[in-house]
């Protein structure tokens, strides 16, 4: 009861100055969001509210809060989240000029329920000096035997894997997928434990040959106060892996308006403001991640580790296959 009371406290304050207001809940948790976020309210005089937590926690907690939830805008880290967000009918499809013409089609929910802000790509890195360039092409040449005792990548819970595994279900189907996934597993060089960093750190100390990690982490562990994070990368380099059929595989961070946003003109300004021409610039120089308006480059360093041509399969489409995707993991025993 003392809960509820004091939720519907706070949901009577946030109203009192909707006007003044935008409440992100977010999973993003960068600098460059937190300046993003500065430069937002000193243009427009909204003020953000940020509340930051897993998506998955950020799901539920909007779906508990029901109708009077003060979120306005969801933002995820993947699209397979996002995805997940709007089966769970906690988004509203947003009629915006801006974002139509300027989010591509293929980065953007079909119903307009959520739009791509940033796009990260899942690659290999190499450890220099194993040769591993001359023989690994493709995201289907992870589960060659060559590769055994070779590959370092982390569990199947985490949704980058997921993502990749629903890209790969795509172009495949399930059943080629599965044995793809059992040849990965066959190839590991350690059970998976870690995040992505910790996979790139391994290969740099000599556990694996080949580290599978999203591309901003590179650019963070370039960019970074700890030597050891700065030391590791050095002894790496990118490869830019595609599908058999398709490119490299790309994900991307977006945001959708929460179904009862109580600030929806400001929830719109916000997303519209992220995909602007100066956010998408700092969203590349200051993460490191690709953006995803046309005509904004990605920085020098990003650039530096080469080019690659986006997978051709809808962003879409890797929230659709999540659940075929864990499950494969689970039967290839992908821990
Ligand atoms: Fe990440």
């Amino acid at each position: 009861m003392i809960k509820k009371l004091v939720l519907s406290a706070l949901v009577l304050t946030s109203s009192l100055f909707a006007s003044n207001e935008v409440n992100v809940y977010s999973h993003r948790h960068y600098d460059t969001d937190k300046k993003l976020f500065k430069i937002f309210e000193e243009k427009t005089g909204i003020k953000v509210n940020v509340v930051n937590a897993k998506a998955s926690a950020l799901i539920k907690r909007i779906e508990s809060e029901g109708a009077k939830s003060p979120a306005d805008v969801l933002i995820t880290v993947d699209a397979g989240r996002l995805y997940q967000a709007k089966q769970k009918d906690i988004l509203q499809a947003v009629n915006s000029d801006y974002l139509n013409e300027n989010i591509p089609a293929n980065l953007r929910d079909i119903d307009n329920k959520w739009y791509a802000l940033t796009k990260r790509s899942r690659v290999a890195l190499y450890k220099i000096g194993s040769g591993i360039e001359s023989k690994l092409t493709t995201y289907e040449d992870l589960a060659k035997p060559e590769f055994k005792g070779q590959i370092m990548v982390r569990s199947s819970n985490n949704i980058y894997n997921q993502s990749l595994m629903a890209a790969m279900i795509a172009h495949h189907g399930e059943e080629y997928s599965l044995n793809w996934a059992k040849g990965v597993v066959a190839n590991m060089a350690k059970a998976p434990k870690g995040n992505d960093r910790y996979q790139v750190k391994a290969v740099a100390n000599g556990i694996g040959q080949i580290a599978i990690a999203n591309t901003y982490y590179i650019g963070k562990m370039v960019d970074n106060k700890d030597a050891s994070q700065r030391e590791a990368v050095k002894k790496v380099k990118v490869l830019f892996p595609k599908f058999e059929n398709g490119g490299t595989h790309i994900n991307v961070s977006g945001a959708g308006v929460a179904k009862y946003s109580p600030n929806k003109d400001n929830a719109i300004k916000f997303i519209e403001f992220m995909a602007s021409k100066e956010a998408q610039k700092l969203f590349a120089e200051g993460n490191y991640e690709y953006p995803v308006l046309e005509g904004v480059k990605a920085s020098k360093l990003v650039s530096s580790w080469g080019t690659f041509e986006d997978d051709n399969i809808s962003i879409n489409t890797l929230g659709q296959n999540n659940k075929a995707a864990v499950k494969i993991f689970d039967k290839a025993g992908w821990k």
